[in-house]
């Protein structure tokens, strides 16, 4: 028998074993796998039999474009992030940590979907998804459940049954009997995902594949899994928190901003209409270090309580933690308040939180943890009414942002009556809101006179 090293993150390959993989440069990711003589050919199923034609150069303006009718999975939030439905013939991978929810969402797919649905598990047992779909609601009789991890017999059966959408929940625990390297190897993952993809294509039944993910947050098998793929999407949210949240990484038919929420509760997954009333306040009454940020998530505005504590050191060294926020811009924000407003927090403890266990990556946000910081310094309030959508920048500037419409529009609709933006927004600004009024500051300066008065 012989055998071959495979690197899990690339899958390039290599007859002895080597530390450093020398086409993706990382380091111990080379496992001995068996060697495979001829690889699997696509004899062993024949849905939608066409004959192969020899493919010739077109002109471009003579291809025809694609009409894609997508197919609505009856779940708007899934919807949306896969572009308005699922393309016939596509195959979609989704990752996420163990036990975040991707077998309840995809039941939930299986039974919500207008039309016969094959669900294959290869984790659990019928009567433990049935179970779950107890829980869930909603049972109808166009879902089966077959718990099959051969890919060979998975095949048969999408044969005899015709569904209109196939589930494979985890593509590690399939195996094609064609191979000889065991379940959950670059090799059974990355031949099993290339299986797959041909049967959607051939027999235009769109594909939906659950994938592990490493320690990391990678897709766990190899980096071209996402390549064969048409579509990659990542479920991820915080076990201690009910929220989850489902983003596109790629999609061939659809745009990457997309951004699907979720609220995991007794009954499964429910869809999140309105986002900004989970990440806002459920602190009445609580006065300093608090302020609202408007953010973006995806395409979505979102607006988010951020929260300050800064309290004299006792200890030495004084601490920074933060929560949801990165620790080096929050390192920045503290030198420029520092520099540019002579506020000392030098021999402060200080702690910064996002509420709610969301991360917040956008830059906007800065305005509303600046204010947070002087609030909690100063033990004097943020006006509850107001909001924050800002960069700052190192001189002390305040930075626009993009999208400021939306973000103002969502911080209206919540009731707020004031948005603090950057100045230098006005001069290419030609909308004029309602309700709520738009506060032009150009540097946090003028933001402290303005909030915390002079
Ligand atoms: P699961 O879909 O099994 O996760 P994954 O397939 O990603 O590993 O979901 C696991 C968690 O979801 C489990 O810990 C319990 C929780 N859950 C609920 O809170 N409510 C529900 O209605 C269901 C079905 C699950
Ligand atoms: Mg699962």
């Amino acid at each position: 028998m012989k055998t071959q090293f495979v690197c899990s993150s690339c899958g390039a390959n290599s007859p002895k074993w080597i530390g450093k993989c020398p086409s993706c440069e990382s380091w111990n990711t080379y496992h001995e796998e068996q060697r495979i003589k001829n690889p699997p050919s696509g004899q062993t199923w024949n849905i939608g039999d066409k004959d192969v034609v020899p493919a010739k150069p077109i002109l471009i303006s003579e291809v025809q474009s694609l009409q894609l009718d997508r197919m609505l999975t009856g779940d708007s939030e899934f919807d949306r992030v896969t572009g308005g439905g699922i393309v016939p013939g596509s195959i979609l991978l989704i990752g996420g940590h163990p036990g975040i929810g991707k077998s309840t969402l995809l039941l939930q797919v299986a039974m919500t979907w207008n039309g016969k649905t094959l669900y294959v598990s290869g984790e659990e047992s019928s009567q433990q998804i049935k179970m779950r779909a107890d829980r869930i609601g909603g049972i109808q009789d166009r879902c089966y459940l077959l718990a099959e991890t051969n890919l060979e017999r998975i095949f048969l059966e999408v044969q005899k049954l015709q569904p209109s959408l196939l589930i494979i929940d985890s593509i590690q625990t399939v195996h094609s009997s064609q191979l000889e390297s065991a379940p959950g190897t670059v090799t059974q993952v990355r031949d099993s995902t290339t299986m797959l993809q041909r049967l959607a294509k051939e027999s235009q039944i769109p594909v939906i594949v659950i994938g592990h993910i490493t320690k990391d947050g990678s897709i766990a098998g190899p980096k071209v899994l996402e390549h064969i793929v048409d579509a990659v999407l990542q479920f991820e949210g915080d076990r201690h928190h009910v929220y989850r949240l489902l983003r596109t990484v790629k999609n061939r038919f659809g745009s990457t901003d997309e951004l699907g929420i979720y609220e995991m509760n007794q009954g499964g997954l429910n869809a999140v209409k309105n986002p900004s009333k989970l990440w806002l306040s459920q602190s009445d009454g609580i006065k300093s270090g608090n302020a609202v940020g408007a953010t973006l998530e995806g395409q979505r505005p979102i607006l988010i309580e951020t929260q300050a504590l800064v309290s004299s050191a006792v200890y030495g060294t004084p601490q920074r933690s933060t929560t949801g926020f990165d620790m080096r811009r929050l390192h920045m924000l503290l030198a420029v308040l520092e520099k540019r407003c002579g506020l000392f927090y030098g021999q402060s403890d200080v702690f910064l939180n996002i509420a709610g266990g969301l991360k917040v990556t956008d830059p906007a946000i800065d305005l509303a943890v600046l204010c947070a910081l002087i609030s909690s310094l100063e033990d004097s309030d943020v006006p509850r009414t107001a909001c924050f959508a800002g960069e700052v920048g190192l001189s002390g500037e305040i930075r626009s942002v993009n999208r400021l419409e939306q973000r103002i529009l969502e911080a209206e609709r919540l009731g707020f009556d004031k948005i603090f933006v950057s100045k230098y927004h006005a001069k290419n600004m030609d909308f004029e809101p309602e309700r709520i009024q738009i506060k032009h500051v150009g540097s946090i300066n003028e933001l402290y006179d303005d909030v915390f008065g002079a």
